[in-house]
């Protein structure tokens, strides 16, 4: 098992597919190739046999995606597996993606299937798909809500028919990491010698990254997620939180992946615009506070060495550095450098003046205090002074 944690990205498919997440077939193809930029290994680009607008925008994709393998997700039925295989025809590297699932809930209820016709049905649906292409991804849907032991027979079963990724999705939420790492651990012992095992966390009770890396910590090295976290109702692991999370405690995990970390506020950026809402503002890594310092103390750190509040650099992850927030918690370090950054150099009386103006704004104020403003109150201060 390799150091290396390979990213499936499927804001495109699972991201799409959530409420008020719809993209134009133009737009799915721009956001492709914006993640081909950002260094996915692989992405999902839709769900072939859903709709003819779904076919032709992965026929497209795939058409033009070079290096990161293109997906398409698939039932366990040979209609939908031939439909991606005809929609991933022209991938460089071609991956058909198809699950069951294989909790007691959905065999009983929705599937009405017992484990031994789960079990044939996987092993039929990863052949066929093998007929196809060399990249076969199983998913065990609801495989948190599995009885272990037949989650692990599905996994043998899936790998001895030619799967070359067991993906071990929570799909609803409701797994917590101290079971969901030790599950996945059971899996890769099973399999790990044969196939990449996979996970893929939805959010429902906040803890879709958490799993992910518990599950990365047990030996999965693909992890399944979306750019700013969207997906099916609370949404999948953010693929940004994911990878800085890895890359920033490289010390304690001993793991890489290959994203080019620069792009990603970018590719958050293009896909807020094309779903019409940007993530909350206190979102982890981009967010519109992610960098934002408003508190004296925090302020002070900040202007003296910035690691002493921030782990990252906006940079790293291409955010464009707003420097410090003007607020009615900023202190007179602050104000003086952002006076510096505005062009106005004030010391003593001066800036006593201007601090004592700007905190009476700011004490009216929810929201900070604007360049601009400082500037006019600067500017009074000085023609006051002559
Ligand atoms: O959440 C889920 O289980 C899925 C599968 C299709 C992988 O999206
Ligand atoms: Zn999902």
């Amino acid at each position: 098992m390799g150091d290396r944690v390979f990213i499936f990205d499927t804001t495109l498919r699972d991201g799409e597919q959530a409420a008020g997440c719809s993209m134009t077939a133009a737009e799915k193809v721009q956001l492709a190739l914006q993640l081909e930029a950002l260094g996915v290994d692989v992405m999902e680009a839709g769900f072939a046999i859903a709709s003819e607008g779904e076919f032709t925008a992965i026929q497209e994709i795939a058409a033009k995606v070079r290096h990161s393998a293109v997906a398409s997700l698939s039932r366990a039925k040979r209609e939908d597996i031939e439909r991606s295989a005809r929609a991933l025809d022209r991938a460089v590297r071609p991956r058909i993606h198809t699950f069951l699932a294989t909790s007691p809930i959905h065999r009983e209820h929705k599937l009405r299937m017992d484990k031994e016709r789960v079990l044939e049905e996987t092993a039929k649906a990863v052949a066929f798909a093998r007929s196809f292409v060399d990249e076969v991804e199983f998913s065990a849907e609801d495989a948190s809500r599995t009885e272990p032991e037949f989650l692990v027979e599905v996994a043998r079963v899936a790998a001895d028919a030619g799967a070359t990724i067991f993906n071990v999705p929570d799909t609803v939420g409701y797994a917590f990491p101290e079971e969901f790492g030790p599950l996945v651990g059971r899996v890769v012992q099973a399999i790990g010698d044969r196939a990449t095992v996979s996970v893929h966390c939805h959010n429902d009770l906040g803890l879709a990254v958490a799993n992910s890396l518990a599950a990365v910590a047990a030996g999965a090295r693909q992890v399944e997620c979306t750019v700013n976290g969207i997906g099916e109702r609370a949404g999948n692991a953010a693929l940004e939180e994911i990878v800085m999370a890895l890359r920033i405690r490289r010390d304690l995990m001993g793991l890489s992946t290959g994203i080019r970390t620069p792009e990603i506020y970018r590719t958050s950026r293009m896909l807020s615009g094309f779903v019409g809402f940007d993530p909350q503002p206190n979102k982890a890594v981009v967010g519109r506070n992610a960098f934002a310092h408003e508190s004296g103390v925090h302020q002070d750190g900040i202007l003296k060495e910035r690691s002493t509040y921030e782990i990252m650099k906006p940079e790293d992850v291409g955010f464009p550095d707003t420097g410090l927030v003007l607020g009615k918690h900023s202190g007179r370090n602050a104000l003086r450098a952002k006076l510096e950054a505005l062009g106005i150099l004030l010391e003593g009386d001066g800036l006593v003046q201007v601090y004592r103006a700007f905190t009476d704004l700011a004490d009216q104020r929810k929201k900070g205090v604007s360049d601009d403003e400082i500037l006019e109150l600067a500017q009074g201060v000085l023609v006051n002074c002559g």
